[in-house]
């Protein structure tokens, strides 16, 4: 018996799933028991990486979704409609779902999910973070006897390819940001990537399903890389500090059922295990009670990394066929579904505003070169309960002084005052960056 799959989508990760699908030679053996059905794109004429008889290809995705022989249905489409759309009509026709579109799960998780339970399907998601690495499925499943304290991760490949080159051939943003678009590395438009919002959406996936609750996108802070210069990298080189954009989720001690969770530039020590991520590698540090942590490195993005994790998923959901275990059923009829492989919430998670949270803070001001400046900003910074671990002079810019601080670890809120303060400082010429590190 053969499962009968309908894929939406046929561009770059469409394509690397049909391709490890038509060659199955040495991989799993029930790969072989997936047959491509239908394809829905937008265009029937344009050229593809693959070839599949133009008898499955069509432009009309709802027929797809509504066939009663498809099994499992594969959104690869991308944006929110109409695959939300597709998803929820082919939910409500019992089909199970396999996506890639982070953009749909951050932000409609709930709708899609619990619709899911309600119909007895599997919607599997591992391409949806990290492209090729496996990392929502092992903290579904692998990782769930623990109690997970904390993600972070790189999990925007262009961002970490820009950050690179910045490091490595000391360049500006813009001008590594042009040449990434130019090799392919950046889309035309990069402002979900640069700024930030790529990565809030899957750090909000990995906070649901680590901590098994309910993450609200649109509380999620999100900050990108575009005021990262090249004096920062400059000073975090020296201070022995790497930057890198990092999504971070974590238990809030400041409430309950409390998540910190946001994305920003970080200055990281060089001896941590994310800061020699480099190029568009991504890489999810866990860290779990008792496993302690545990790093998922790989390619974030591509048509096989990508394709990697969802013919994964497609052969998790065929296993499962196959031996019968949808066939279980609760009371109301509805299919029993195995309850580490179906996303479920258990609660519902508050965000911890920004200025709550804890951190250490990287600053460089921009101040006449008088005498005593480092010392009315360190008393300012004092006045409101802000220590500082350093603060240097460094050269004369443009005749100004430059002087770069980091605080040891402070309440948001605290620098984020003390900040507003010296911005009113007549010495004060700017405060040309601010920057967070992460504790060691
Ligand atoms: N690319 C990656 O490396 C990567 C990595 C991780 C996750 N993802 C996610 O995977 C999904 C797909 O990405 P991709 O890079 O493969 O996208 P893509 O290359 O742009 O392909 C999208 C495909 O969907 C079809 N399509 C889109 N809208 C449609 C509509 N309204 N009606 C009919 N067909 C439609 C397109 O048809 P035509 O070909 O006819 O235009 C195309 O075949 C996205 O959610 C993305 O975020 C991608």
């Amino acid at each position: 018996m053969g499962f009968k799959v309908g894929l939406l989508g046929l561009g770059t990760v469409g394509a690397g799933t049909v391709q490890i699908l038509q060659t199955p030679d040495q991989r799993h053996p029930l790969l072989t028991e997936l047959e491509i059905h239908k394809v829905g794109v937008r265009s029937l004429s344009k050229a593809r990486d693959v070839s599949v008889p133009s008898s499955i290809l069509t432009t009309d995705l709802a027929s797809i979704v509504n066939d009663p022989e498809i099994d499992i249905i594969v959104e690869v489409m991308g944006g929110i409609e109409p695959a939300r759309e597709l998803i929820l009509t082919a939910i409500a026709n019992g089909k199970h779902i396999v996506t890639a579109n982070k953009a749909l799960i951050a932000k409609h998780s709930d709708e899609i999910f619990s619709a899911a339970e309600k119909h007895g399907v599997y919607v599997l998601l591992e391409a949806a973070v990290g492209g090729g690495i496996p990392v929502i499925e092992p903290l579904k499943q692998s990782l769930c006897s623990n109690r997970i304290q904390s993600v972070m991760g790189i999990i925007n490949g262009t961002t970490n390819y820009i950050l690179t080159r910045m490091v490595n051939e000391g360049a500006e943003f813009a001008d590594v940001l042009a040449d990434a678009q130019r090799l392919g590395y950046a889309e035309a438009d990069p402002t979900a990537d640069v700024d930030g919002g790529d990565a809030a959406d899957k750090i909000s996936i990995l906070a649901a399903l680590a901590f098994g609750g309910r993450v609200d996108r649109s509380q999620v802070s999100c900050e990108g890389i575009r005021e990262v210069g090249r004096s920062e990298i400059a000073y975090a080189e020296k201070l022995g500090f790497v930057i890198k954009l990092l999504g971070i989720a974590e238990r809030s001690d400041s409430a309950p059922n409390t998540l910190a969770v946001r994305v920003h530039p970080t200055l990281l020590p060089k001896s941590h295990p994310l800061a020699n991520v480099n190029d568009v590698y991504n890489a999810i540090l866990v860290e779990g009670d008792p496993v302690g942590q545990v790093m998922f490195f790989g390619r974030g993005a591509g048509a096989g990394p990508t394709a990697s994790a969802v013919t994964a998923d497609l052969l998790n959901i065929a296993a499962l066929l196959k031996v019968g275990r949808d066939c279980a059923k609760q009371a109301d009829g509805t299919p029993l579904l195995d309850p580490l492989l179906a996303c479920a919430y258990r609660q519902e998670f508050a965000i911890a505003p920004l200025e709550t949270l804890e951190s250490k803070f990287y600053a460089r001001f921009l101040t006449q070169d008088l005498p005593g400046v480092i010392g009315k900003l360190g008393t300012c910074f004092g006045d409101h309960h802000v220590s500082l671990e350093s603060i240097v002079q460094a050269d004369k810019r443009d005749g100004l002084a430059e002087i770069v601080v980091v605080t040891h670890v402070v309440k948001e809120g605290d620098f984020r005052s003390a900040l507003a303060e010296i911005e009113q400082m007549n010495v004060l010429s700017s405060i040309a960056s601010v920057l967070r590190v992460l504790p060691t």
